[in-house]
Formats: C-alpha cells, sequence, structure tokens
C-alpha cells in the first residue's frame, strides 16, 4: 500500500468513527428542541384557577374597547351602561358558526345565517332559537373573570 492510498483509509476511517458522533449530537440538539417545542404547545395559555374562573383581560380593556374577546374560549365580555358584566359564548346556538360584535347595533352577529343576539345572549333575530351560552363573570383585582369550569 502506498503512503498516499494509507493517509486516504486513516483518513476516512477518522471521518467514519466521528460521523456517528456528531450524528447523536446533532439528534440531541433536535430532540431538546422538539421537546421544548411540545412544552411551549401543551402548556395552556388561558388555565382557569381551582374555583373555575379564568382571567380574560384587564378592566383596563374592557373600559377601553367596551368589550374583551378571549379566542381560546370563544368568549366575549361585555360591559353595559349600568356597570353590569356579561359574558357570553361565541358560537351561535343555529349551527355552530363563530358570532361577531356588530358596533352599529351594539350586538352578535352570525354571518353565516343572520341570527342576531343581544350582548347578554339572547336571540333578537333568527334562525337561532336559543340563546347564546352565558357564563358568571366578576371583576376581581384589576381582572375580568368568567367561570369556565
Ligand atoms: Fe349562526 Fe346559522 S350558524 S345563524
Amino acid at each position: 500500500m502506498k503512503r498516499r492510498e494509507f493517509l486516504n483509509w486513516v483518513g476516512i476511517g477518522l471521518l467514519a468513527s466521528f460521523f456517528p458522533i456528531a450524528l447523536a449530537a446533532c439528534s440531541e440538539k433536535q430532540s431538546q428542541e422538539t421537546a421544548e417545542t411540545s412544552i411551549a404547545k401543551d402548556i395552556p395559555s388561558d388555565v382557569p384557577d381551582s374555583s373555575g374562573y379564568l382571567t380574560i383581560g384587564t378592566t383596563q380593556e374592557l373600559t377601553e374597547n367596551r368589550y374583551i374577546v378571549s379566542n381560546k374560549s370563544n368568549i366575549i365580555v361585555f360591559r353595559n351602561s349600568s356597570n353590569n358584566l356579561s359574558a357570553v359564548s361565541l358560537i351561535c346556538t343555529h349551527q355552530g358558526c363563530s358570532v361577531d360584535w356588530k358596533k352599529s347595533s351594539n350586538s352578535l352577529y352570525c354571518a353565516c345565517h343572520g341570527s342576531e343576539f343581544a350582548v347578554d345572549g339572547t336571540v333578537l333575530q333568527g334562525p337561532a332559537l336559543d340563546s347564546l351560552s352565558s357564563f358568571e363573570v366578576k371583576e376581581e383585582a384589576e381582572s375580568i373573570l368568567v367561570k369556565v369550569g
């Protein structure tokens, strides 16, 4: 065996011996990243407290916007002119589409088939026959809490 051939074989041998180590290092890093991503996805950002109340916003948000929407729980909270709070589901009782707040009429409108609901969830216009689900809501320490559990 010539010197050059010998060195080529040694080089290939060294590369081959380090390849599994490099591969394992990359795999371990990828596993850690995947695990971190999975953990992050598994941690819900909206978790009710031990009494079943979910914090969906602040008093300040409600005052500034007139309503607060929790897209994770599909709930909207309003404060009426008498300073009372109402929390209702954003899921239409007709066939399950999402309803949207209609500022011009201060109501919740379902674009699927035209149902309209008052901000307390009662039906203003069909085809929906049933009110939107409503939830207990309270204000505590500058937070708006809705009972979901
Ligand atoms: Fe809302 Fe039909 S699903 S009106």
